[in-house]
């Protein structure tokens, strides 16, 4: 009965552990950047060092037991001796390992930050209460909650934040580093191979703290640059007179307030720029897939799936809707 009991509890442990994974499948160990392998080697030695004391003090704890049973009465120590233990086990030891731990750090913390690197690129990510802004100011580019960088090339993030404290985290590219307002912080970001890596707010900030992520996109050089030569471009007209409806909608409705079209006359600053809205992978900072049906639940209930970001709730018509969505959708 007991262990029966004993097996239930450890399997509800298990469950709650690695429930956390099916929501971000990523982990620091699964290192895809120089700076994660660094880091990732440094746990590794953090967890040998620890499970070699742990090992130790078991293996002397076992040996004072077995002594204790086999001398009858037992043993006093020796004046000398116990002094000798104190000293070695509660000072000695402990300094040697301690000053490794700092070592190793102090080690990784120089080889993950360079002062610079030569033919680095440079991005600026502002956080906001829940969304990650994103310039490119070389290329002339602002796009939102997800960061196009070329493989193997190293890049230079300006991280800072416009309203609350938020952290920058991309697990198996680096370590995290805080979105301070006021203040930048640099993040020497590089991913070895072409692929997406989910990254993650990592300071609570608010109500939606969850629900602010972002993805890194890493392509070869070639297919950065043709990236970037699309997302340079400002929006294409409406495509047809539904699009041009919509467009006229957006233009009158509170949505250009907040957010920035280029190329129109839509230039709010509070929200996203939705340029190139359609060559996003994810809506409202990688909470929904960037489908047509997430879209139009997003712009008709934007409370439902994320309660109090800014964007207030609207009373389109259905017609007005398959209009919006017409032209939202022209934004490529
Ligand atoms: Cu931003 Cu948590």
């Amino acid at each position: 009965m007991v262990s029966v009991r004993i097996v239930q509890s450890v399997l509800i442990f298990l469950a709650c552990l690695l429930g956390g994974c099916a929501e971000a499948p990523v982990s620091t160990l699964q290192a895809k950047g120089p700076a994660a392998s660094r880091i990732a080697s440094l746990s590794w030695w953090l967890f040998g060092l620890g499970a070699f004391v742990y090992l130790g003090v078991m293996a002397f704890l076992l040996l004072a037991l077995v002594r204790a049973r086999r001398d009858q009465p037992p043993a006093l120590a020796q004046a000398g001796e116990a002094t000798k233990v104190v000293f070695l086990g509660g000072a000695v030891i402990p300094a040697v390992v301690l000053v490794a731990v700092f070592g190793l750090t102090l080690g990784t913390l120089r080889g993950v930050a360079p002062a610079e690197a030569p033919g680095a690129l440079t991005i600026e990510v502002a956080g906001h209460q829940w969304w990650w802004e994103i310039r490119y100011p070389d290329e002339q580019i602002t796009t939102a909650n997800e960061i196009h960088i070329p493989a193997g090339r190293p890049v230079r993030l300006q991280l800072h934040s416009l309203d609350v404290i938020h952290s920058f985290w991309v697990p198996e590219l680096h370590g995290k580093l805080d979105m301070i307002p006021g203040q930048t912080n640099i993040l020497w970001l590089q991913a070895g191979e072409p692929g997406e890596y989910r990254g993650v707010c990592a300071e609570f900030c608010g109500l939606q703290h969850a629900k602010m992520a972002f993805l890194v996109v890493a392509e070869p050089a070639e297919a950065f640059a043709a990236w970037a030569e699309r997302e340079r471009q400002p929006a294409a007209g409406p495509a047809d007179a539904l699009a041009e409806q919509g467009q006229q909608l957006f233009l009158e409705m509170a949505c250009a307030d907040c957010h920035t079209v280029r190329g129109t006359a839509a230039a709010g600053t509070l929200g996203p720029d939705l340029t190139h809205l359609m060559s996003r992978h994810t809506l409202a900072a990688a909470t929904l897939a960037n489908t047509r049906g997430n879209l139009a639940g997003w712009i008709v209930d934007p409370q439902h799936a994320k309660p109090g970001n800014l964007m207030p709730q609207t009373d389109l018509s259905g017609e007005q809707l398959l209009a919006l969505l017409a032209y939202l959708e022209s934004l490529r």
